[in-house]
């Protein structure tokens, strides 16, 4: 199991998907939870910042979510809500969303479930998130704590959002990150830390490719890989 940390923008998801295709393992995204939540807040006409009624609307979402790194999917009530959790109003409530305490208890518990059902099935699992190395998993062979420098990470943002159509400006893109930043790690339930034992790579020099060989090493040194040794250690 890896568990991958860090603030948006730092090539998380990629490295992630690429990583856990690489060594034959399962993949969770669990910033996609949070948002398919937002999503059946702001469906629902519920005010973001009401915690109350947040807290009661997840407990009533049914959620489903794949964790295939080629083709991860994502149901809430049984509809395709993939492309939907992007949107720029999903990305703007999210952070209030998932500082509700009993949101991240319940999504938690799901998250516990998932990766206990795909070690048990796929013999591995790739996490990303902000909380998982702290709170999710703790006990982790291998967490990593991806970080970038704010303008980089407005800059990857800003291009992943004009590359799906959706209207983005790099200075929008600064605010946003910035904003989040601040929200993911100031907020009293599980904000965004590294964990202690977790190994930082700095990527905004890096190239994803270079991350992910940087990052099979680190999985090799704690035997973590399985049937792809040769291909990954070189
Ligand atoms: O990784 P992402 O941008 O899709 O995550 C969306 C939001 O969800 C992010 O602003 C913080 C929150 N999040 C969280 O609080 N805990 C996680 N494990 C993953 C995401």
């Amino acid at each position: 199991m890896v568990a991958l940390d860090g603030p948006s923008g730092t090539g998380k998801t990629t490295v992630a998907r690429k990583l856990a295709a690489r060594l034959s393992a399962g993949y969770l995204d669990t910033g996609a939870m949070y948002r398919a939540i937002t999503v059946a807040v702001l469906r629902a006409g519920v005010d973001p910042a009401d915690a109350a009624a947040v807290a009661e609307l997840a407990r009533g979402a049914e959620l489903e979510i794949g964790t295939s790194p080629v083709r991860p999917h994502l149901l809430l009530g049984g509809r395709d809500v993939a492309t939907d959790i992007r949107g720029a109003d999903v990305t703007s409530a999210v952070s209030a969303v998932s500082s509700v305490p009993e949101v991240r208890e319940l999504l938690v518990a799901e998250q516990r479930r998932i990766i206990e059902d795909v070690i048990a099935t796929k013999g591995g699992i790739v996490v990303e998130g902000r909380d998982i190395g702290t709170v999710v998993t703790p006990d982790a062979p291998l967490k990593v704590y991806l970080t970038a420098s704010a303008s980089i990470r407005a800059a990857r943002r800003n291009a992943q959002d004009s590359a799906a159509g959706r209207e983005s400006t790099v200075d929008a893109a600064l605010q946003s990150v910035e904003r989040r930043d601040h929200l993911d790690s100031t907020r009293a339930t599980s904000p965004l830390r590294a964990a202690e034992d977790a190994v930082p790579v700095d990527t905004s020099e890096l190239k994803i490719d270079q991350v992910i060989i940087a990052l099979s090493e680190l999985a090799n040194q704690r035997g973590l890989l399985t049937g792809c040794t040769a291909e990954v250690a070189q």
